[in-house]
């Protein structure tokens, strides 16, 4: 027996059998007491935090603020609520099954841009401007970040960092022994070096599941547009059929052939290490790698470099993780505290130089920071912006997801033609 949507109906008796059992496990549920409407961690005292903060670099960045919250609440349990999974690919899921069910979490990561509006538009997020008067945020942090994070004239969430997309990760020594010299700067030299490497045997451009390569591909298109042009694709009217996009796509098959086969069945941290390892001589990938890196203890321009990624020096390709009160949270008053730790310059200062990102604030200790963060501090403040497609700034949850589609056939399939046309055709639909 099918319904409409396709699902198996049940038999009028075990509905029945379920609808009893239902009740019995409310009625089994509540306390003596009465029921208080309130979830279990609001009343054990509790902050469940969602993220997807469980790996290499990821989780080190975590553990810091939780040691914070640890020592200044000593009485409200820390619950750690993360789903593995780069890129939040698994967690958004589960957030957003929890989040149907009205189970939401006291607070949860979203990235600061369109991924952010998708849940103030769903009603999913109280606005916090209150939070942002109390702790003064709005004038420790940049305009055009809170810019981001403000929808109709409110604030949405605490942004805790900022990540850069578009580096160009490489190790030093495959380089030389290949006969490369130093980082490639334009397009032809990029591809001039990854056939050097390519001959000397080694992988020339590492590359993880498939968001890492959807990382791989707005980069390219940053890069063959420019600032200017990447902006119009997602608000204005700028053109997914032009000349420029076919170039980036071309562009971007082209590198494919340069990449490991095993690809799919790497996280970002594999495909990362598989540089310091040396064992491939690029990644282009956000700078979480250089706190994985840092994890790992190899030593910045040793064994370890960077750069833009050819053809966007001076593009600041960013991203934010944010941090939400979401309507209906357990424990409202502790998810309050949270966000204004996670604001805080301690926080932010004890998070970022771990997590491998530049603080939110602009008040940052410049000390703290390791050489590559140095540099990325120095370049936020001078470099043009650009916001990254796979880390939610410049489309939707929705968009993302049929980029996602176009991009697996395109996998599989490699025809440029056909990958360009759904582009545009998800571009129609959710721009
Ligand atoms: C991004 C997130 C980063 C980092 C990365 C890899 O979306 O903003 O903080 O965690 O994914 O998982």
């Amino acid at each position: 027996m099918y319904d409409k949507i396709g699902k198996r109906r049940l038999p009028r008796v075990a509905v029945l059998r379920v609808v009893l059992f239902g009740l019995v496990v409310v009625a089994l549920a509540l306390p003596a007491a009465g029921y208080s409407g309130k979830s279990s961690s609001a009343q054990a005292g509790e902050l469940e935090v969602f993220s997807w903060w469980t790996g290499g670099g990821e989780a080190a960045g975590l553990t810091k603020v939780i040691g914070i919250w640890k020592k200044e609440n000593p009485n409200i349990k820390f619950v750690n609520a993360t789903v593995a999974g780069g890129a939040g690919t698994n967690a958004k899921a589960v957030l957003a099954q929890r989040l149907s069910a009205n189970d939401p979490p006291d607070s949860f990561q979203g990235h600061a841009g369109a991924e952010l509006q998708d849940y103030i538009k769903a009603g999913d997020l109280e606005p916090i401007d209150f939070l942002y008067k109390q702790a003064g945020f709005g004038k420790a942090m940049p305009k055009q970040l809170l810019s981001q994070i403000t929808y109709r004239g409110k604030l949405y969430s605490v942004p805790v960092n900022i990540h850069r997309a578009n580096v160009l990760w490489f190790n030093p020594k495959v380089l030389r022994d290949a006969g490369v010299n130093g980082a490639p700067k334009t397009w032809a030299q990029f591809i001039a070096a990854l056939e050097k490497v390519d001959e000397a045997g080694v992988i020339p451009l590492v590359v993880g599941e498939q968001w890492t390569n959807k990382h791989l591909f707005e980069t390219v298109v940053l890069s063959t547009l420019g600032p200017a042009k990447y902006a119009a694709l997602w608000k204005g009217n700028g053109s997914w059929t032009s000349a420029g996009v076919r170039t980036a796509v071309r562009r971007y098959q082209q590198l494919l052939g340069y990449t490991n086969r095993d690809a799919a069945s790497l996280t970002w941290q594999d495909a990362s290490k598989l540089v310091v390892d040396g064992k491939a001589a690029f990644n282009i990938m956000g700078d979480w790698a250089n706190g994985y890196f840092t994890e790992l203890k190899k030593k910045a321009n040793v064994d370890y470099g960077w750069a833009p990624v050819p053809g966007t020096a001076g593009v600041y390709q960013w991203l934010s993780d944010s941090f939400t009160l979401p309507r209906g949270a357990p424990n409202r008053a502790a998810a309050i505290k949270w966000l204004t730790l996670l604001g805080s310059k301690r926080a932010q200062d004890a998070f970022n130089p771990v997590k491998g990102s530049i603080p939110a604030r602009r008040d940052a200790n410049a000390r703290l920071y390791n050489q590559y963060l140095k540099s990325a501090l120095r370049d936020w403040k001078r470099d043009k912006l650009a916001g990254s497609l796979t880390h939610g700034v410049v489309a939707s949850n929705a968009w993302n997801t049929a980029i996602d589609t176009a991009l697996g056939q395109f996998l599989q399939s490699k025809n440029t033609a056909r990958f360009q046309s759904g582009l545009a055709a998800a571009a129609k639909k959710y721009r």
